[in-house]
């Protein structure tokens, strides 16, 4: 008989750290699913755009909510995120909506959307999710959690070269000031902030290469496992 793993790995940490990349990695590493909690409030910030609701009002931003249809598919090599039906996955990584994203995350019933959405999927099999509060308050008894952290500069040179790879122009001194607002906002906000919970182990990456923290989580993860023990 197949039995199914339930099994949660969180990683947490600020803009740039390299979450996306590493929990990536390894879920296709270990065969297990990669989730992007990021992508999930990127998705309803598109939507806060496109309608351009008052998320000081509450009323329309249950409107919102309740005529929101956002789906997240897995089930390609790529996840596709969809928000009422249109693809929305190469525009939820536009300027505008990162710079706009930690005014709607900060939000409390667009987070609480969002973690239902997240607890919903990961019942459902193993799962490295990474976001700002994954281990702290969506999946607090997560099996293993990750704090991962390097300096401004570093997650600055990296969103950098992403962005020069793609073929923009960025300018470090912004994308580091971008980075700075974004981390004291999530950071500072009343619910649910950016925070390292205290049974997460803590990896600094800035003199670490993707390849290296990779090698780390693995190995930390299959080494408490041959023990029997998480975390
Ligand atoms: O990839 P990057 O570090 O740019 O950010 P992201 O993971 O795509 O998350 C975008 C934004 O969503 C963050 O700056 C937070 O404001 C918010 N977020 C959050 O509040 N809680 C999460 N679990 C994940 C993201």
């Amino acid at each position: 008989m197949h039995v199914l793993e339930i099994m949660i790995v969180a990683i947490d940490g600020p803009a740039g750290a390299g979450k996306s990349t590493i929990a990536r990695r390894i879920a296709e590493a270990l065969g297990w699913r990669y989730l992007d909690s990021g992508a999930f409030y990127r998705s309803y910030t598109f939507k806060v755009l496109k309608t351009k609701t008052d998320l000081e009002n509450s009323p329309s931003v249950q409107k919102l909510l309740k005529n929101s249809r956002f789906e997240a598919d897995y089930s390609q090599e790529h996840p596709l995120y969809r928000m009422d039906d249109e693809d929305v996955t190469e525009a939820i990584r536009s300027r505008e909506v990162t710079s706009m994203v930690s005014a709607v995350s900060a939000c409390p019933a667009i987070r609480a959307e969002v973690n239902q959405k997240l607890r919903q999927t990961a019942n459902t099999g193993a799962f490295l999710i990474d976001g700002r509060d994954i281990g702290t308050a969506v999946f607090p008894d997560a099996d293993f959690k990750f704090f991962l952290t390097a300096s401004v500069k570093i997650r600055a040179r990296r969103r950098h070269d992403e962005l020069a790879a793609k073929g923009e122009s960025p300018v470090l001194e912004e994308l580091m000031e971008e980075i700075r607002i974004r981390d004291l906002k999530d950071s500072t906000r009343e619910t649910d902030p950016l925070r390292c919970a205290e049974d997460a182990t803590v990896i600094d990456s800035s003199d670490l290469s993707i390849e290296e923290v990779i090698k780390i989580i693995v190995e930390h993860i299959e080494q408490a496992r041959q023990r029997g023990l998480n975390r």
